[in-house]
């Protein structure tokens, strides 16, 4: 019988990566793909454990495992991501119907650690931080994505330290891939079909083997002339260097969507939680992006309610949405996460936190709204990535990362097209696909 690896990925896009190598190394040991949980003999959790309950989430998800096995043979059970290196050894004692723990820095060792456990039935935790491991592994068996839009890690682990985030324990020290083994993964995405290469990294824009930044990266991936859109993040302010806003000149391919978190426009609260940088920074990389090319948009990423923050801090917050009229942001109420240094500070009234993400909330979709509505009747360029479910349609996505749905055809699939957009919501546009030579707006 076919052994078969079901896989549930939780966090952010750098778990999704993984998972997607995990699927790519494990095939190497007779395990198949499946999208089915019920079929599957092998059980892969990737957890994140950046909010509260994100261990009693895991807790949860083995009852509804243990549930639907009951009557069968139980599956292999593993934990791997950022939950599992928070609470390795914890995990395998409270929870008999886990198998093995893995963290996100020993993928390298999954084949082995799998099949040591089929052979000797012993429980296993993994939980070492190798990343220099990890990528020699990974690229060593080839990134099978197949997918127009393909993510690629390129840094791993932080060294910033803001109070509130677990990242530095999780994922560990700042790690950058060497240049030559990014091209060389970036070239095989290319050769076997990605349009789309997305940067990924903790702190992506710190990028630094010893000798490339970032910038050498983007500029020398676009000479691969398979791929038409390079995207990064998550970015850091900070490390926003004078190179990296060159780029957005000399650059054809990188996209005008700049998704740099700011988490709060208090340069107070900045200080609290350990930013390292000021609203003014901000301000000033926003302007020299602009005046670079004033298309490019902006998205964030923010924490409201954090510790100390009163309604001047919250309102400067909000005129800061304004102004920079952020499209697609990430908004959730500050969660104190063990270990970190914010954990133990005082939380304000959670109503309070509540009517302010509220706020900020209804401005951020006012803004995406507005964003959307003013692309009815234009002509954009949409890259599509795949059918619609019921088949009747396609889906791609525009230069700004929204959702497009129009009427095209399988074989538009892979193609940059220009499509009409004649009706938005908030997330998503709808249109058709036009074929003449009309004028490009996004
Ligand atoms: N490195 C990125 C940066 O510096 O902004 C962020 C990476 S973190 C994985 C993604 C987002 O999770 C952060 O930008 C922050 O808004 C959110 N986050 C992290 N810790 C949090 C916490 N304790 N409570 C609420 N949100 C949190
Ligand atoms: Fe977390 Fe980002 Fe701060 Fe690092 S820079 S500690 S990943 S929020
Ligand atoms: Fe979550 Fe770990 Fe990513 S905590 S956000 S999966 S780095």
């Amino acid at each position: 019988m076919k052994k078969k690896i079901f896989i549930k990925t939780f966090g952010c896009q750098m778990n999704e990566y993984d998972s997607n190598r995990i699927y790519d190394s494990v095939k190497n040991i007779g395990f198949e793909k499946t999208e089915n949980y019920e079929d599957a003999n092998c059980y892969l959790l990737n957890t994140c454990h950046i909010r509260d309950k994100a261990k009693e989430k895991v807790y949860h998800e083995i009852g509804r495992v243990k549930k639907i096995f009951r009557l069968k043979k139980k599956p292999l059970v593993i934990i791997a991501g950022c939950v599992a290196q928070a609470e390795n050894q914890e995990m395998l004692k409270r929870e008999p119907y886990i198998d093995l723990v893995i963290g996100p820095q020993a993928y390298h060792k999954i084949n082995d650690t799998i099949l040591n456990h089929i052979e000797k039935k012993k429980k296993i935790e993994e939980t070492e931080f190798d990343a220099i491991s990890k990528f020699k592994y990974f690229n060593k068996i080839k990134n099978d994505s197949g997918k127009v839009s393909s993510f690629l890690t390129i840094q791993e682990g932080c060294d910033k330290f803001c109070h509130f985030c677990v990242v530095p324990y999780t994922r560990g020290p700042e790690y950058s891939r060497p240049f030559r083994q990014i091209l060389d993964e970036a070239k095989y995405l290319a050769d076997t079909g990605t349009q789309e290469i997305i940067l990924l990294g903790q702190n992506v824009n710190a990028y630094n083997d010893g000798r490339y930044r970032l910038s050498n990266l983007i500029l020398e991936i676009e000479k691969y002339s398979e791929v038409k859109r390079i995207r990064y993040t998550t970015s850091h302010p900070k490390d926003m260097t004078d190179d990296l806003i060159e780029v957005y000149k000399k650059s054809k391919k990188l996209m005008p969507l700049v998704h740099l978190p700011v988490q709060s426009g208090s340069d107070k609260i900045l200080s609290l939680m350990n930013r390292k940088h000021t609203i003014n920074n901000y301000y000033k990389i926003y302007d020299q992006l602009k005046e670079i090319n004033p298309s490019i948009q902006f998205s964030s990423d923010f924490i409201i309610g954090y510790p100390g923050e009163e309604e001047d801090d919250f309102k400067i917050t909000l005129e800061l949405i304004k102004k920079i009229k952020f499209i697609n942001s990430y908004s959730f109420i500050f969660s104190p996460r063990p270990g970190t240094v914010a954990a133990d500070l005082k939380i304000i009234d959670k109503k309070i936190s509540m009517e302010r993400l509220e706020k900020i909330q209804s401005q951020l979709y006012d803004n995406q709204i507005h964003m959307n509505k003013s692309l009815e009747d234009k002509t954009i360029n949409v890259l599509v990535e795949n059918l619609t479910e019921d088949k009747t349609k396609v889906f791609g996505r525009s230069e700004y990362m929204t959702s497009v749905i129009f009427n095209g055809k399988k074989d538009d699939v892979g193609k940059i097209v220009s499509v009409k957009i004649n009706k938005s919501n908030r997330s998503t546009l709808f249109g058709e696909r036009v074929f003449s030579s009309n004028k490009k707006v996004a």
